[in-house]
């Protein structure tokens, strides 16, 4: 039944998840259900491998210096959270953007309490990072770490990574990318890039399931140096007392999500089999383009973020005049069958660069499988909504 839906929230979660991911999943818990890394047996090992081929097609995917270098968790925040806790420290500064999502924002407004700097670069109202403010605030003290949001949950607008990575290692910082709303859908390869800490969600746009995602560590970072922010047992040195130096041990700790993550690997697949990201990113970017030119001829309808469509994602963010974004994404759903996300999409500070806090905007995100004609469904049913009718 659920079907006939037509599901524009891929940036909350991607659905539907294409059917092997289901199938691995299931096959894991009845054929192979060993703890990866624990005990020395068939269905241990056999595990074990399994977790590593993923680690290598991240690796790969991403351009990872080494697979032991994929840190795996249990989505993007814990990820960030990794990357923040683990290196910064008190007397540290930090720059990031005015589109931080509150998996940045929310650590990062803590670590300020514990006497971490926090510096919030400017961004324009598309979402753009002002590059010439970010060159000047990074310069303005000894930065330790840039995190910089790939693509706004809120706009789709695309962060010129590159760009502020050689600013900010020009100023010797390292640079973390939250790269939740891009991974799958952009090309990301972290030497060319310049990222030296890489959080991703595994339940998005790479089309696995919710409980996947990790932190990838560049060459820089060096994780001796770095906290893990759980401690305990995995699987190897035993005798330690202490949370071992090896990766991806040290920051693993506790059994890991050993069948999420072989839903996570059919995921990868998947996508590989759509044609990887590139040829993903501009068939959502189609989508969302289409959203972008049916929308804007409606009366009343305002659209966020940027019309230049190489400098972005497809999340495409609305409002109608006269209606709350509760109505809008309410009747969408109650009587289209339509699925968006409305409010503040957890980033208020990307709603206020933009203009819209505190009542945001109604989201619409395709995925791989929406179709030209769901969005065509979807610009006739705000276009009801809007003319009242
Ligand atoms: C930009 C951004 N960062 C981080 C996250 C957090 O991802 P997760 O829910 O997988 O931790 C999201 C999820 O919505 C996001 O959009």
């Amino acid at each position: 039944m659920n079907r006939d839906l037509i599901y524009l929230d891929n940036a909350a979660t991607s659905w539907p998840k294409p059917e092997a991911v289901g199938r691995a999943m299931v096959a894991c818990l009845e054929d192979e259900a060993g703890n990866p890394g624990r005990s020395g047996h068939r269905l241990s090992l056999a595990a074990s491998r399994r977790v590593y081929a993923v680690r290598e097609a991240v690796a790969q995917l991403f351009g990872a210096p080494d697979p032991l270098r994929v840190i795996f968790t249990h989505n993007a925040t814990f990820a960030v959270n990794l990357a923040l806790g683990g290196l910064l420290s008190p007397g540290d500064r930090v720059v990031c953007t005015g589109m931080e999502h509150n998996a940045v924002m929310r650590p990062l407004r803590d670590l300020e309490e514990l006497g971490v700097e926090v510096v919030v670069a400017p961004c324009d109202a598309t979402g753009r990072l002002d590059l010439e403010a970010f060159a000047r605030v990074v310069a303005a003290g000894p930065t330790r770490m840039v995190a910089l949001n790939h693509a706004s949950n809120v706009t789709g607008t695309l962060c010129p990574v590159a760009e502020a990575a050689e600013l900010a290692h020009r100023a010797g910082a390292l640079v973390l990318v939250d790269a939740a709303q891009s991974a799958g859908s952009v090309p990301i390869d972290m030497a060319a890039m310049g990222i030296d800490l890489l959080a991703f969600t595994g339940h998005k746009g790479l089309l696995g399931p919710t409980g996947t995602g990790g932190l990838i560590l560049g060459e820089r970072v060096n994780a001796a140096e770095m906290r893990p922010l759980v401690q305990g047992g995995t699987g190897s040195r035993s005798a330690m007392e202490r949370q071992p130096p090896d990766l991806p041990d040290r920051f693993e700790a506790g059994t890991i999500n050993f069948v999420g993550i072989a839903g996570l690997g059919a995921g990868l697949e998947a996508l590989a089999d759509l044609g990887g990201p590139e040829a993903v990113g501009r068939w959502e970017r189609e989508l969302a383009r289409q959203l972008w030119e049916g929308l804007s001829a409606i009366p009343g309808v305002r659209l966020f973020g940027t019309a230049d469509f190489s400098q972005r994602v497809a999340v495409v963010s609305f409002t109608v005049e006269g209606r709350t974004v509760s109505e809008v994404g309410g009747r969408l759903d109650d009587e289209f069958g339509i699925l968006t996300r409305v409010g503040l999409h957890c980033a208020p500070a990307a709603h206020r660069t933009i203009g819209t806090f505190p009542t945001g905007t109604v989201r619409l995100s395709p995925g791989p499988f929406n179709t030209p004609e769901q969005i065509e469904r979807t610009i006739a049913a705000v276009r009801r909504i809007a003319e009242g009718a």
